[in-house]
């Protein structure tokens, strides 16, 4: 068991894996392309391999061997009615881009899934999808699964979205993608911009600038089959460079992690708050860039962050509050109240299970309010079957007195499946 007083530091390399967005999208994408795709550096998390299921219970056929993914499809048109409800467990991701493309196609489809993801709002994507023509159903005034889908055709929509949503925004696109006529899409902040790039690179023509806030596409256009390379996770990284920085006496060096402009809020707040990380080897420009982050331990302060950056760090917020404790004043996290309907409500557990450590910390209405250097105490907490959340505290344990124990675990195999290893790995 893990605690303060053994930890002397964090040191080494890691590789963490492959993105969760991209390795979701390069699977549907390389679904609906004609010939074959080859994915390597693909996320084996349960979360992409619920993607990956779905789409071989519509036909597609699809080799998985280690990190490397091989897809064989002739597109759309060739997906075959599933015989039972397509699972996405616990990916919304999953869900709400599937939303997009099954609403064009030719039967119909229902999606289920955990009981996390039954509680998560779909009316975000339902309501545009119908102004698209969609024959959609969902539960509770049209918010919840299952999501039943008809299948028609559908037509393109001028739509600006209300939240800044990279999944509502990319399961319209993909809507758009068989649509007649032109879908355009704007958002209110940047969101998360790997579909565009995704579909530039499956031969897709999109109007799109990284810089823009409104993305367009002509419908029926076909994708052709790719080799894709998968950066590794800046979400999954983002927990080593926080532990680097809080535990002292570290220095450790993260390699081949994905720097996608619309990712790297946290390393931009970490650096304005005190941190020293510094970005090498880039490579991939144009495409998704990557690079080798390293981190050494400083003193962080606190800082007020809100507005546009947001989105850029939305699923980091968990890990940036535990660094917020051990910075010196107050820190404001505002403008967050997507935090509710993640995984689990992360403002509601982020603050319950840091709140149990002894920070100092509570919540608002769209954020929360951390003061700073607080004497974390080891105790018995738990992830809420949220993988965030469990990589949270299990960061938490190594600058907390005595012992934690992290409850339920093993959800941490959402999205990072080798965690504790690569975790014992720098401690040793
Ligand atoms: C994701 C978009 C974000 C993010 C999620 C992955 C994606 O969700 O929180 O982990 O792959 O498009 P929202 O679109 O709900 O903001």
């Amino acid at each position: 068991m893990i605690n303060k007083t053994i930890v002397k530091g964090l040191n080494g390399k890691i590789t963490v894996p492959g993105d969760k967005s991209i390795s979701h999208r390069a699977v549907m994408f390389g679904a609906l392309a004609e010939g074959k795709t080859t994915i390597y550096g693909f996320l084996k998390g349960e979360d992409c391999l619920s993607t990956i299921n779905c789409f071989r219970d519509l036909g597609v056929q699809i080799k998985v061997d280690q990190d490397k993914v091989e897809i064989l499809s002739e597109g759309i048109s060739s997906f075959k009615q599933p015989l039972s409800p397509l699972n996405v467990g616990n990916s919304g991701t999953t869900i709400r881009l599937l939303m997009g493309i099954l609403s064009n196609i030719n039967f119909p489809t229902t999606l289920i899934g955990d009981s996390s993801i039954s509680k998560r709002p779909m009316k975000r994507v339902i309501q545009p999808l119908r102004q698209m023509g969609a024959k959609i159903e969902a539960k509770a005034n049209d918010n919840l699964t299952p999501i039943k889908i008809m299948g028609t055709q559908l037509k393109g929509i001028d739509y600006k979205l209300s939240v800044s949503s990279a999944q509502v925004k990319s399961a319209l696109l993909l809507a758009g993608l068989f649509a007649d006529g032109i879908t355009t899409i704007t958002e209110p902040e940047k969101s998360r911009d790997h579909t565009e790039r995704m579909l530039s690179n499956f031969g897709v023509e999109v109007n799109w600038h990284p810089d823009s806030l409104k993305i367009s596409l002509k419908g029926k256009q076909k994708l052709q089959a790719k080799t894709i390379s998968v950066p590794g996770d800046i979400s999954s990284a983002s927990f080593f460079i926080v532990a680097a920085t809080i535990v002292p006496n570290s220095d450790i060096i993260i390699k081949n992690v994905g720097l996608n402009p619309t990712r790297t809020g946290l390393i931009d707040v970490l650096k304005t708050m005190g941190a020293s990380i510094t970005v090498e080897n880039i490579q991939g420009e144009g495409y998704e860039p990557y690079g080798d982050i390293r981190v050494k331990s400083a003193q962080l302060k606190g800082i007020v962050i809100g507005g546009e950056i947001i989105p850029r760090l939305i699923d980091e917020i968990p890990i940036l509050a535990l660094a917020a404790t051990q910075a010196t004043g107050t820190t404001i996290i505002k403008d967050a109240q997507e935090l509710k309907v993640k995984e689990s409500n992360r403002i509601e557990t982020v603050v319950n299970e840091l709140k149990n450590m002894s920070a100092d910390i509570s919540s608002t209405d769209d954020g929360m309010f951390i003061k700073g250097c607080s004497n974390l105490k080891g105790t018995r907490v738990d992830s809420h079957n949220d993988h965030r959340i469990g990589m949270m505290l299990k960061i938490a344990s190594l600058v907390a007195e005595g012992q934690t124990i992290v409850d339920n675990e093993n959800v941490i195999n959402i999205s990072y499946p080798h965690f504790n290893q690569d975790l014992k790995s720098l401690l040793e």
